[in-house]
């Protein structure tokens, strides 16, 4: 059964700060740290590339789960491998081999995940289960954080929980203590929040709250999914 991971995403902290934003979120309790990685082409906006990945890798022992909003994708695998980054969550819109290039993550020494816009059908990903390690189920237009989560992309997340009871299955955008468990309850185990996180009063409290909702979830569905 998948376990909850709790990856803040650190676009919503102080980048003038950043190692020190990430050694808060880890001591907040996150399992994972969400890096967004925007390139001015495939979403409009930019954010930081490997040089950056690389300093921070310096300063912290954690998990580093690289989300790539970029053109190109099979362009920066070496360049973050040697970096540092844990894991490497490419866009399935952003090529035309997902297979090929899942293999070079791997080779690599990364997890590989695979990322869904809102308007990318499941099915575009769907083959690729027992391949990817991740699948990134979009609930936001990538580019920005402070959107609204879009509830309409939860189908997605419980059609790919049937076929793969297994599978690290993440949700990004809009994350909050108010639609948690709608993404908790369509089968999602790894939650980016933002945000949500960043602006709590009780950052700790929160982490340990969108746990909750998804461990009791994952029990459910996994009791489910044997009947
Ligand atoms: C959006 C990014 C998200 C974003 C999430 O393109 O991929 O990771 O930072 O932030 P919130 O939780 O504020 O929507
Ligand atoms: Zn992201």
């Amino acid at each position: 059964m998948p376990i909850a991971k709790i990856a803040p995403s650190l676009l919503s902290g102080d980048f003038g700060i950043l190692a020190a934003e990430c050694k808060r979120m880890v001591s907040h309790g996150a399992d994972w740290l969400h890096m967004d990685v925007m390139d001015g082409h495939f979403v409009p906006n930019i954010t930081i590339g490997a040089p950056v990945i690389t300093c921070l890798s310096k300063h912290l022992n954690a998990f580093l789960d690289c989300h790539m909003m970029v053109s190109h994708p099979e362009k920066w695998v070496d360049d973050f491998a040697k970096a540092g980054a844990s894991l490497y969550c490419f866009h399935i819109e952003a090529t035309n081999d997902a297979s090929a290039l899942i293999d070079k993550i791997h080779a690599a020494g990364m997890k590989a995940g695979v990322a869904v816009k809102p308007k990318t059908p499941v099915s575009a990903v769907m083959d690729l289960g027992d391949k990817m390690d991740m699948c990134l189920i979009m609930t936001v237009e990538p580019g920005f954080g402070g959107q609204r989560f879009m509830a309409e992309c939860m189908p997605k997340v419980k059609e790919l929980r049937a076929k793969y009871p297994n599978l690290d299955i993440e949700v990004d955008g809009g994350i909050a203590p108010e639609n948690i468990d709608a993404a908790a309850k369509a089968g999602a185990n790894v939650i980016v929040a933002g945000t949500s996180i960043f602006k709590a009063d009780d950052i700790t409290g929160t982490i340990e709250s969108f746990r909750q909702s998804v461990n009791t979830e994952q029990e459910r569905i996994a009791q489910e999914l044997k009947q």
